[in-house]
This record gives structure tokens, sequence and C-alpha cells, in this order.
């Protein structure tokens, strides 16, 4: 098992670097008007006055306790999901891999999105239209690795391209569970060796692939069902939705800084603390 060292300076073992830029969507429009996964029902919507409490608590904590610089993109009013700026597509130095929505529904983003990349000198790569990708939401560096989800949100067929595009190693995994849909759902990398993960969203291939290539952090079911992997990780800190005490204190006991956020308001959205963040590598 990987103990990260207490002082900060550890480039080796950290996921992200220490000075990490982050994109985030004020909830200026977040509200729940239809249902594409397990979480929404129209039956129970946000509290959206809470909503951007909640926010805010977030972006106060990644930017004045974890130091992350944060980069803003208003909301669209017609997408009220457009917080989730995680699946606004994977970046990786100047270049952005803009998201092909599953869902109708949210494909009122892209445009949006990718003229933020633009404006903000990305060169902006697509795969072609029918090849769905949900960006980071399923797509996590480990290193030099690529994690890569498949099946709920985005598809296989994109894997390949998604490797030779940025060049490194993909390994894609099956998602099983309708309630864990996006990877970012389901499993976090602490650093470019250890991983934090719940089985049970992952077929038996998939939990194989990742047992033989990290060291693992096992999440029980109900701290899973609560998005304990809907994670953050900036150096040695990880901002997590809070009521999660047992990832925690394995988290405490390995030396990492834990920062638990109330999200109740988006967990309605089936998203949390990982999914209203993009990095900005
Ligand atoms: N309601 C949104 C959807 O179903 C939530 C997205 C959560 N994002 C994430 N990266 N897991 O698409």
């Amino acid at each position: 098992m990987t103990h990260l060292p207490a002082s900060e300076d550890k480039d080796d073992v950290s996921t992200e670097p220490a000075k990490a830029r982050v994109l985030m969507c004020p909830p200026t429009a977040y509200a729940l008007r239809y249902e594409i996964n397990p979480w929404m029902s129209l039956s129970n919507t946000p509290d959206v006055a809470l909503a951007a409490r909640q926010w805010d608590a977030l972006h106060h904590v990644l930017a004045e306790d974890v130091g992350a610089s944060i980069a803003l993109i208003p909301q669209a009013p017609d997408a009220p999901d457009m917080v989730f700026t995680a699946n606004a597509g994977l970046t990786r130095g100047p270049f952005a891999l803009l998201a092909n929505f599953r869902h109708r529904e949210r494909q009122v983003e892209e445009p949006h999105f990718r003229a933020w990349f633009e404006a903000n000198g990305y060169k902006v790569w697509t795969l072609p239209p029918s090849c769905k990708f949900e960006g980071e939401g399923d797509a996590l560096f480990a290193g030099e690795i690529l994690l890569a989800g498949y099946l709920k949100r985005s598809d296989i067929a994109g894997h390949g391209r998604i490797s030779d595009m940025f060049g490194v190693p993909v390994l894609s995994l099956e998602l099983v569970d309708d309630r864990w849909y996006h990877l970012d759902t389901c499993c976090f990398p602490l650093t470019a060796d250890t991983l934090v993960y719940y089985p049970g969203a992952f077929d038996p291939y998939a939990r194989q692939v990742l047992e033989s290539n990290f060291h693992t952090i096992e999440v029980r079911v109900e701290e899973a069902l609560r998005f304990a992997c809907n994670a953050v990780v900036i150096g040695n800190n990880v901002v997590l939705p809070s009521g999660c005490p047992h990832l925690t204190a394995d988290l405490q006991a390995r030396g990492v800084t834990v920062w638990p956020v109330e999200l109740s308001e988006f967990l309605k959205a089936g998203g949390a603390a990982k999914c209203l963040t993009l990095f900005l590598r």
C-alpha cells in the first residue's frame, strides 16, 4: 500500500500538480427538468438557493483551502445540468477533447463549452458524432494512464482515438450499474498508482484490470451511494461529499487532508464534487 508523505512537494505521487486549475460553472440556472439517471426524479427537485450555497462552499474549499485556481463559465439558461463541468470534455496541454453527450437534454451544452475552450486558447478536438463521450466524467488520468469508463454514457469505440490523440495508454472499464453511470461516480485515482473505487460498479474484467494495475482502496456500498468516489484530488487534498466517514478515515490514515462538503442538492441530479469541476491541465 502506498503511504503518502506528509510534505507538499511530492510530484512523484500526486495525480494533479499542487497548483491545479479547474473550470466551474456557478449554478445560476441549475434545476432538475428531466430524468436521465436513476438519481434524478421530477418529484425530488433541488432547493436551488441551498444548491447555490453548497456550490459556494465547494468553490471556497477549492480556492481558499486547497489553493486551486478556478476559471468560471456562465451557465446557459436552457442547460440546467451545465454546472457539471466535468462532462465538458478532457483537457491536456493545449488540447481539449469536447464532449459528445449521450442525451439530447445535455447536447445543448456542447456549443457553450466549445466556445469557452476556444476563447481560452485550447485547440478543440472532437470524436465522430456517433461516438459518445462525456469528458472527465468518464476519463480520469492516473499519472500517465487514462482510465476510461464506457457503456452507460461514453462509447468504447472512442477509446482508441482518445489514446492516439493524447498519446497515453487507455484502460477501458465497463460500468455495469446504472447508479454509477459515469466513471467518476465510482472511482478516483488518489495517486498515479493508488485508486479509490467501488468494485460493484465495474464488470469482473474491469475489476481485475484495476486490481492488477493499482493499489486499491475499496469504498463500501453505503458510501458509494453517497458519491464518496466523486472526489477532487489536488496534491495531498481530497475534496468529497460529506457523509462518508469510512473513506474519510481511510484517507486520513494515509496522511491525506480530507475536505468534506455538503452537496445534497447536487446529489439529486446525480452529481457531487468531481462532477462540478473540470481539470484544466
Ligand atoms: N444530471 C447529470 C447527468 O445525468 C449529472 C452529471 C454528473 N456528472 C458527472 N461527471 N458524473 O448527466
